[in-house]
């Protein structure tokens, strides 16, 4: 476990979270049940924000909100003054629902809709990130209606490779993301937005991947997007003003990963200002703008998931199943990518693992797993199944499969708690279907 003071065991021997024993938690709202420690999420924001203004000034922190998005992400982030980023019409509502200042969101998406672009204009959204020419001519066209123009990037794929799982790399030379620098398609795109009136070009975004721990990817990256901005002032005459790095850095989730404590995401973060800070000197570019997206890191260590052990089955000389109360609706990362996660028993979180078991959800599906080889104390029916590290890409991946309900959100600081996405109900399930009059 990473603990921390808002994640550790009290004095009952029980997980504790926010100040709130998880037992206590599951007793009052139920299970499976996602919690959230404000405190984690606030300190994150903070690290970043404090090391862009301090160690490299004119800066924004825009929370990747693809990680956990709900109303209450977007009114922490507003109180912590940082920016947000959103990748879909959804999002941005949520934002605005919010009260989130449109001009500190930045859109992404490789596919926007033409519905999307409109209502990203109607909301005044600050950054458009342009991922394709049609998007480019699009975003033109409803500009000039509008009379307005339109400050963009362009997402540009600098060709690094990230050491992640492949349906998390972004920046290989297959993606569907981004334009390659080394192709010259980077440079075609560049002109294509230049000439476009209504588009005011602020400069380039990349995204190298996500769940990275090497400080290197990401300062290469940096390195290889400012080589390009400077061929393009030297090409085009173009001088960029911004460089957004995008998000990635990467949390523990088992002792198979790196512990980073605050301290450690301010030195990941510095050494990349650092890599930004050699590369304008080296190409003799004026500092732009610098932005970083980072949504895992703010929110995936400050959630865990509580749920409650149901059956257990034991298969001799193979394996041993505890059946939860949640699953692959909750959770679907063991099953999308072979993600590992540690799990505790939240009320007898001191006594010492004793068995590997295999958590299993209660999907109509035999992957729906949480995990396999989680190392337990034997557990039984009751037992409150504490899985960390789930705040980030969980309920934002979350569904109804097999009809299952979403499980309700709560945010814990100093012993309280509150909910900050409500339970659904078998009601919520139907709301939206209809038996069209012939099959009555
Ligand atoms: N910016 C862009 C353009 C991105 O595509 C992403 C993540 C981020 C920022 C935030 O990256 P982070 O700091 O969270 O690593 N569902 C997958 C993760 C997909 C990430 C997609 N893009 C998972 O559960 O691992």
């Amino acid at each position: 476990m990473n603990t921390r003071k808002t994640l550790c065991v009290n004095g009952k021997g029980h997980l504790e979270i926010g100040g709130y024993d998880c037992v206590e938690l599951a007793q009052r709202f139920g299970t499976p049940l996602y919690v959230f420690d404000e405190d984690y999420i606030r300190g994150m924001m903070r690290v970043y924000r404090d090391v862009i203004a301090n160690d490299y000034g004119d800066g924004l922190v825009l929370y990747a909100s693809k990680a956990f998005s709900c109303e209450a992400m977007y009114a922490i982030a507003k109180q912590e003054g940082i920016g947000a980023d959103v990748v879909s019409g959804g999002e941005l509502y949520t934002a605005m629902k919010a009260g989130f200042p449109a001009k500190k969101i930045c859109m992404h998406g490789n596919n926007k809709l033409p519905q999307e672009i409109s209502y990203a204009l109607d909301c005044g959204v600050g950054l458009l990130v342009l991922d394709n020419p049609s998007e480019a001519d699009l975003l033109e066209e409803e500009c000039e209606k509008r009379g307005i123009r339109q400050d963009v990037l362009l997402r540009v794929n600098p060709g690094v490779e990230a050491h992640t799982h492949k349906f998390v790399q972004t920046a290989t030379p297959d993606s569907k993301f981004g334009f390659s620098v080394g192709s010259g398609a980077a440079e075609e795109m560049t002109r294509h937005i230049l000439a476009k009136k209504h588009l005011r070009l602020r400069g380039f975004h990349c995204h190298i991947g996500s769940q990275i721990f090497e400080k290197q990817s990401f300062c290469i990256a940096a390195e290889k997007c400012l080589a390009f901005m400077a061929n393009m002032k030297k090409t085009l005459g173009f001088e960029a003003d911004t460089l957004n790095l995008g998000g990635g850095f990467g949390i523990w989730y088992t002792d198979e990963d790196e512990k980073f404590t605050l301290d450690g995401y301010a030195a990941y973060l510095k050494a990349l200002i650092g890599a930004v800070k050699e590369g304008c000197a080296k190409y003799g570019l004026n500092a732009p703008r610098l932005m970083i997206e980072p949504g895992r890191s703010v929110v995936g260590e400050a959630g865990v998931t509580l749920y409650t052990v149901g059956a257990i089955k034991e298969i001799p000389g193979i394996r041993k199943y505890v059946a939860v109360d949640g699953g692959m609706f909750d959770n679907p990362r063991f099953c999308l990518y072979g993600s590992k996660y540690t799990a505790i028993l939240a009320n007898r979180a001191a006594e010492q693992p004793t068995e590997l078991v295999s958590v299993a959800g209660k999907c109509c599906e035999s992957g729906d797993l949480i995990g396999v080889n989680m190392n337990l104390p034997r557990a039984e029916r009751g037992d409150i199944l504490a899985v960390l590290s789930t705040g980030a890409y969980n309920y934002s991946m979350a569904s109804n499969y097999n009809r299952n309900l979403i499980p309700p959100a709560v945010l814990v600081k100093d012993g309280k708690a509150d909910y900050i996405v409500k339970p659904q109900s078998y009601e919520d399930l139907v709301r939206n279907d209809v038996i069209p009059e012939r099959l009555k």
